[in-house]
């Protein structure tokens, strides 16, 4: 393996830039040539190629975003779409890939393996959707930032004695939702790996006022409902003063935490070495904190859930 390329893909995560630096740099180290795919496979379709230098990942491991940007792109999708990105890596006579992004991302990165490019896989979405590993990179940082701001939102709710609803993402997974509720003492939180009604959300708060309970907040995944519609029915059905925050898009960003870097910086230069080692059409993740090679086709069948032992416990912990 002389040559790789590494792209970013899909939703951009802090700690995606920690993990192309290890990957150009592991890379360099072992005398190869390194490509940044600018823009993920919509950037490889337009022949969006870089040459990678020690120099190009300085001064980026603290940055979140991605400075070899993202995108979605349906053309990849076809056939057709991935001919062309095939035949762009074989023109840059390209032996090696690495992808890093989400289930999405990995999917194209199959196709690729599929056809004769080594592949290799690095989990990095702050959904933390993807089975098979201990994390994704991004995960923590997405957590540590909406934290921070349920703590300022607990201030005025104890202020003003009122009943919060935040939503954080998660666009199938209540990873984040989870941790940030558990994390941050929420009174309820709403995920779509577990059915709720809103009547028990209910009945919970006010067994709480009536124990004197000042303020309450309410945790919603983006993929259990939406924190407006559901603000507005507690409003409604409880007559309590009640007030939404959508963290949204500040959930993507900002300066990875020391633990994502660490991880991104293990994954990247671990994924060099599986292609060194002739390996392809796998994810590279951790495992009980152990590097792991996981195929794509198990990464794509295996069923996955959240710690719902962590849902429990922040159940009764919130009583
Ligand atoms: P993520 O990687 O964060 O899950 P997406 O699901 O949006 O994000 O996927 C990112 C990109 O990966 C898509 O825009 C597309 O270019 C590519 N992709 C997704 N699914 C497939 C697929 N089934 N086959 C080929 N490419 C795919
Ligand atoms: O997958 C990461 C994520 O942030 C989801 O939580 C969210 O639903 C989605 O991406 C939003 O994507 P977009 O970049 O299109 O706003």
């Amino acid at each position: 393996m002389k040559k790789i390329a590494v792209m970013t893909s899909g939703g951009d995560a802090p700690g995606m830039n920690a993990a192309v630096r290890a990957v150009v740099r592991t890379a360099i180290y072992h005398n190869m040539e390194v490509v940044g795919i600018r823009r993920g496979f919509s950037g490889l379709l337009n022949g969006e190629l870089q040459p990678m230098t020690l120099g190009s990942v300085a001064d980026v491991i603290q940055r979140g975003g991605t400075i070899l940007y993202t995108a979605r792109c349906e053309a990849f999708k076809t056939p057709e779409g991935q001919q062309k990105g095939y035949e762009v890596l074989r023109e840059h006579g390209i032996d090696g890939l690495v992808v890093i992004g989400g289930d999405g991302s990995f999917h194209g990165a199959a196709v690729l393996a599929e056809r004769g490019i080594a592949t290799i896989g690095i989990p990095g979405t702050i959904d933390n959707d993807i089975p098979c590993c201990d994390a994704t990179i991004g995960f923590d940082t997405a957590v540590n930032t909406a934290i921070e701001a349920i703590d300022k939102i607990r201030d005025t709710a104890t202020s003003h004695e009122r009943t919060y609803v935040v939503e954080v993402m998660g666009r199938n997974a209540g990873d984040i939702a989870l941790h940030v509720g558990l994390a941050g003492g929420a009174e309820s939180i709403l995920i779509p790996e577990a059915p709720y009604r809103l009547d028990d959300v209910i009945q919970k708060l006010e067994r709480g006022v009536a124990r004197g309970k000042k303020h309450s907040i309410i945790l919603v995944a983006e993929g259990a409902g939406h924190g407006m519609e559901i603000g507005k029915y507690l409003q409604e059905h409880t007559g309590f003063d009640v007030r939404v925050t959508v963290l949204g898009h500040i959930q993507r960003g900002g300066a990875p935490t020391a633990r994502d870097r660490v991880l991104a910086s293990r994954l990247g230069a671990y994924a060099v070495q599986l292609l060194r080692d002739g390996l392809s059409g796998k994810m590279a993740a951790t495992q009980n904190d152990a590097l792991v090679a996981v195929d794509f086709e198990t990464v794509f069948t295996t069923p996955r859930q959240p710690d719902m032992s962590l849902y429990d416990l922040a159940d009764i912990l919130s009583i």
